[in-house]
């Protein structure tokens, strides 16, 4: 059974350099129902499973905040997840769970059939979103190319311009160096230049690679994020890590949609070069845990003392 249905010429020349929308039949598994999850839930390896809510922050409103979900059952984080404020990620489940896998399998087979695309995709991964109404994702970009497959529930998203006054070349840079996580600096009027979709159920979003994304939930959803790495996310990705490391270290200014392609090709060279002899020492900001699940509590949320996540 086919995932996708028909694509155009057309859809197939414009993918990977527009925002597109396609539906699906992921559902139809029946590994996206409550009762499934549930179950996963229960048997996915916990250090697997992010809870997170949304905390204030004026630089990067709704920054995710890890929760620590203790002995919750899946039953419970699903009846959590339709009342609370929460984002659960299974992080990896349709490429770890052999019940997902093929399944994940499938919507690769498929995406590289309608794309026409036989170029070869590594570190494949997918991962399960279970989130609240008031759910929020912030205003962040992927370094590999991911793509959202939205399954049930009203979720709106917003999609940016990968230009430099949306993603400015030295947050790239601080992504790619492991300076910072996926978070970009985000400002309200920056929502004028968005593309909006108020997706329905069953459909897929697929972006530009590095394309700035913000969600916002309007309902109880369940959606799978796709990701891998592509050609193009490596030589960017390579690229940008060279880049970042003259800007810091040689105090110069390169620019990414100033340079040519055999430039990029030979920064990317150089930057996968110097990642692996760790020329750049990486100062990702801890994984705090703010919160712990209480069910007994109207807002779910308890306060504890800030720690580090050892869960
Ligand atoms: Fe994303």
């Amino acid at each position: 059974m086919n995932i996708l249905g028909h694509w155009s010429d057309r859809d197939r020349q414009d993918y990977g350099s527009r925002v597109q929308t396609f539906p699906h039949t992921l559902a139809a598994s029946g590994l996206f129902s409550d009762d499934a999850l549930a179950t996963l839930l229960d048997r996915h390896p916990r250090h697997l499973i992010d809870v997170c809510t949304m905390m204030y922050d004026p630089e990067f409103p709704d920054r995710h905040c890890t929760v620590d979900p203790g002995q919750t059952t899946g039953s419970d984080l699903v009846e959590i997840a339709k009342s609370g404020a929460i984002w659960i990620n299974i992080r990896e489940a349709m490429n770890l769970d052999p019940a997902y896998s093929p399944l994940l399998d499938r919507c690769y087979s498929d995406l590289c059939e309608r794309t026409g695309q036989k170029v070869r995709q590594y570190n494949r991964r997918g991962g399960i979103l279970i989130s609240s109404p008031a759910a929020k994702v912030p205003y962040h970009c992927d370094p590999t190319q991911t793509l959202l497959w939205h399954v049930r529930g009203h979720k709106r998203v917003f999609v940016y311009p990968r230009t430099e006054a949306f993603l400015p070349d030295e947050a790239y840079e601080a992504i790619v160096l492991g300076e910072r996580d996926q978070d970009v600096p985000y400002r309200p009027e920056y929502d004028q230049a968005a593309q909006v979709f108020d997706l329905p159920d069953d459909t897929l979003v697929c972006w530009p690679h590095t394309s700035p994304h913000r969600v916002e939930n309007q309902g109880y959803c369940i959606s799978m994020v796709m990701e891998c790495t592509t050609r193009e996310s490596a030589v960017r990705n390579g690229a940008m890590y060279f880049n970042g490391l003259v800007r810091r270290h040689l105090g110069g200014s390169p620019s990414w949609a100033g340079a040519g392609r055999a430039s990029r090709y030979t920064r990317a060279i150089c930057g996968h070069a110097l990642r692996k002899l760790g020329a750049h020492r990486a100062h990702i900001r801890d994984d705090f845990v703010r919160f712990r699940l209480d069910p007994g509590k109207p807002s779910i949320l308890a306060p504890v003392p800030a720690y580090i996540r050892n869960f």
